[in-house]
């Protein structure tokens, strides 16, 4: 059986209506809003956060009404953060296509990225749980931390991989702590399950931010966005904090202190790209992921003979060998 079919087995049906309510509820009365919303319609992602939800209700109970709220309250975040982070990192396409500040401007995309937040916690309120409320909004503020966070980082001098973690638990794991954690409350599960579950979808996250980055060293055109932004933007990501790490050589420090001062040319960014490449960086973080993998399978530990538990396996390995 192919690992999608792995992961939707315990939820085809849930996320089928998950998706139709999803697309139901990108509606304005304004001819323009809901021109935005045809755009944001047109590009559906990989629902990887609703799916989440779905299998941890599925596996502490049956999914409810609260947990298909749940489940669109985070899409509908995901949604918006994209929307917003290509304004942020000047970058022009996304899922395939133009991305929204590009087809229209940075006004309606940050104006669009608000209708969306407000929608957001419009489902998080359906919930009827004010604590899911409570989760939602403290995500909003976690996610804008973490990308502040890094914007601050392109000035620092040092290159410690824990702030690297600390952003990456803040602007995407925390996505997926809170689909775990939303989805267990909404089948009512117990505290210390909601504590494992919770770990998990952190390690998973990390690991699925990792991926993303290394993406970026890649030229797919299956992954649907530009890549070879991230050092653009005075980013340094795993591969490259591994390199300079590992390297004696002041001129590594100089060069990359150069890409955080955006200062760097496009040559020289694609030099030490290479560099990183032929000092083993990808392959640095590829290792990387495998130890997050094995700290996220441990924390499943109590529900191994789960029917939901071989969906979440797979999940965790789609995340890791994902291609898109
Ligand atoms: C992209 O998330 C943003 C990151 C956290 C790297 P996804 O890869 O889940 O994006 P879509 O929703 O499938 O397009
Ligand atoms: C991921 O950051 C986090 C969010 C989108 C909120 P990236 O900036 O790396 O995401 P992509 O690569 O543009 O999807
Ligand atoms: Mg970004
Ligand atoms: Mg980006
Ligand atoms: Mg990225």
């Amino acid at each position: 059986m192919d690992e999608r079919r792995k992961i939707l087995l315990p939820i085809e049906a849930h996320l089928e209506k998950a998706k139709q309510l999803f697309d139901a509820s990108l509606i304005s009365d304004n001819a323009m809003v809901q021109l935005l919303l045809e755009h944001v319609k047109q590009q559906t992602g990989k629902m990887m956060r609703p799916i989440l939800t779905l299998l941890t209700a599925r596996l502490f109970g049956e999914p409810t009404e609260a947990t298909y709220h749940a489940a669109l309250a985070l899409e509908l975040l995901h949604t918006a953060s994209l929307v917003h982070d290509d304004v942020v990192d000047e970058s022009d396409k996304r899922r395939g296509q133009p991305a929204l500040h590009v087809k229209f401007n940075n006004k309606y995309a940050v104006l669009t990225g608000d209708f969306l937040l407000g929608l957001s916690l419009q489902h998080a309120a359906m919930t009827q749980d004010v604590e899911i409320v409570n989760i939602v909004g403290g995500l909003g503020k976690d996610l804008a931390a973490g990308e502040i966070i890094q914007l601050e980082n392109t000035q620092n001098k040092t290159f410690t991989e824990d702030v690297y973690y600390d952003i990456l638990k803040k602007k995407t794991a925390a996505l997926f702590v809170v689909a775990t954690h939303a989805g267990a409350r909404s089948v009512r599960a117990a505290a210390e399950d909601i504590t494992r579950v919770n770990r998990f979808s952190e390690m998973l996250g990390i690991a699925f931010q990792i991926r993303d980055d290394i993406f970026d060293y890649s030229d797919s055109a299956e992954i649907g966005k530009p890549t070879g932004n991230d050092m653009h933007e005075g980013k340094l990501t795993l591969p490259a904090l591994y390199y300079i790490n590992s390297s004696t050589d002041p001129a590594v420090k100089e060069m990359a202190y150069k890409i955080r001062s955006k200062v760097a040319t496009a040559t020289e960014i694609a030099d030490f790209v290479a560099q990183v490449k032929q000092a083993g960086g990808i392959a640095y973080a590829e290792q990387t992921m495998q130890k997050f993998r094995k700290d996220a399978i441990e924390a499943l530990s109590p529900y191994t003979t789960h029917e939901v538990y071989p969906a979440l396996i797979a999940y965790l390995d789609y995340t890791i060998g994902r291609t898109k």
